[in-house]
């Protein structure tokens, strides 16, 4: 392939046959920020040939305007907005607004959105039988996709995705009933009774109140951890196309409703290469369970024959200091403190393995540095949050992003099915043996 442009018409790369000479322009698109991209969408009709990148390494699957990340840089930004201000500066809700709506509120605006977020916080009284249709001892994530794929069983009027202002009931209904059916999930797996959202708390105090308060006695909520949990909501609100998103979106590009693509969603973030890695690494943490053994698992996580893998560290597109794990370990150590925990072995210990691992040359040459993961759980478990509940943490924050992309998504007018094609590797054609002659 090489470069064709000319310095004032659009860029553009010509690919070569070298077996006919044919030759094919293929266009490239700019973005408002990041690296241009190969439009590709003719290649099939113009060669006969599809392009190969499992894993889409080197694929944009759609437009967006909401997201940009600069992996090299450690840059993230939502609406332009890099993530370490809206994490100190901004809340939950503002951010949950600004993702979807594009620009961040006016006051009036946030009182509005916020007033229409608090109005949807109980779910129907219906749902409490389904949660005890659940083993006790279920995972809770097991629990969350399940419920959450059920809600569009019980919302019915918020389902024409086609109509905008059920669109955004159905926006409303998510972002408002997540943390309750997230604060259900872990009361029904300590078998405590439910407890009703109040609605005079804020979005985190919420969520703290309905997780840890009984009815037989008062619940304050503790400021510093609801500031801290806000934090965190946001630091996990958005990550554009990554496989929970593009998950949400290939399900949502059939036409289905935002409830069952969401429930998708969190599927495809519990397992422990994306959102499970949190709750993967106080368990490493735990079974390293001593600084001294370190070396010991570095060792492991360098070798190949071996499927140990350093959770909470690499990512596919930061090649550089997530910023959203410097937000985090920053938090950490205030949060500790501000909850007068002194001694946290297990934070000792995430801290000595960063500095042997950012040191050690298999890391270094392959860029391999904390991500959001490896800090966040230290938070949790501090707050007094079960290992359990981790990822459904995660999954409550980033609903809303995935509802923001879906919504993107529907609303693009050059929106078609998604349909990757493949490198066919099976049986040729051949002819069908009858069982008896087998
Ligand atoms: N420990 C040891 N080696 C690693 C690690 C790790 N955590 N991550 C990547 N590598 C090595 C990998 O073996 C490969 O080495 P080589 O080039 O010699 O074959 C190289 O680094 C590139 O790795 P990759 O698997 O090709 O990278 P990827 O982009 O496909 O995977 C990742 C990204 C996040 C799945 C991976 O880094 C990983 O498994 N990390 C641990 C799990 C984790 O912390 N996940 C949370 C990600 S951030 C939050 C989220 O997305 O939800």
């Amino acid at each position: 392939m090489s470069k064709a442009a000319t310095a004032n018409a659009p860029q553009s790369y010509t690919l070569v046959d070298n077996t006919t000479g044919k030759k094919i322009e293929l266009p490239v698109l700019d973005g408002t920020q990041g690296p241009q991209v190969l439009d590709i969408r003719k290649l099939y009709n113009d060669t006969g040939a599809f392009t190969f990148d499992p894993g889409f390494t080197s694929t944009a699957s759609c437009e967006s305007a909401i997201t940009y990340i600069d992996g090299d840089q450690g840059i993230l930004q939502h609406r332009g907005y890099n993530i370490e201000d809206l994490a100190v500066q901004s809340d939950f809700m503002e951010v949950s607004y600004l993702l979807l709506n594009g620009e961040l509120p006016s006051v009036e605006q946030k009182k509005t959105f916020v007033n229409a977020i608090t109005r949807h916080t109980m779910v129907h009284e219906q749902i409490q039988f389904l949660f005890r249709g659940f083993r006790r001892d279920a995972h809770p994530m097991a629990v969350l996709c399940g419920v959450v794929g059920a809600l569009s069983a019980f919302y019915h009027d918020s389902l024409d995705i086609q109509d905008p202002q059920q669109r955004m009931i159905s926006a409303h209904r998510l972002i408002a009933k997540i943390p309750t059916i997230a604060a259900m999930a872990y009361k029904y797996s300590i078998g405590q009774p439910f407890v009703y959202p109040k609605n005079d708390l804020k979005y985190a105090e919420n969520f703290l109140h309905m997780c840890f308060a009984v009815p037989c006695e008062e619940y304050a909520v503790n400021p510093v951890t609801a500031r801290a949990l806000d934090r965190i909501f946001i630091l996990h609100a958005d990550h554009e196309q990554n496989a929970s998103t593009s998950t949400v979106r290939l399900a949502g590009s059939s036409g289905a409703n935002p409830f069952a693509c969401i429930a998708a969603g969190i599927a495809s973030l519990w397992g422990p290469a994306h959102g499970g890695a949190n709750e993967a690494v106080i368990k490493m943490l735990q079974e390293i369970g001593d600084k001294k053994r370190i070396p010991e698992f570095i060792k492991r996580a360098k070798d190949k024959n071996d499927g140990f893998r350093l959770m909470g560290f690499g990512h596919r597109v930061y090649k550089n200091y997530d910023p959203r794990a410097t937000v985090m370990r920053q938090t950490c150590h205030e949060v500790l403190n501000e909850l007068g925990i002194k001694d946290e072995p297990l934070l000792d210990m995430a801290m000595e393995l960063e500095r042997i691992a950012l040191e050690d040359d298999y890391f270094v040459e392959r860029k391999l540095y904390p991500n959001v993961d490896f800090y966040s759980g230290i938070i949790l478990r501090a707050m007094g949050f079960p290992t359990a509940l981790f990822t459904v943490l995660f999954a409550l924050a980033r609903t809303v992003c995935w509802f923001a992309q879906w919504k993107e998504m529907i609303e693009d007018p050059n929106q078609r099915i998604g349909r990757p094609r493949q490198l066919y590797v099976g049986a040729k054609p051949r002819a069908y043996t009858p069982l008896h002659k087998r």
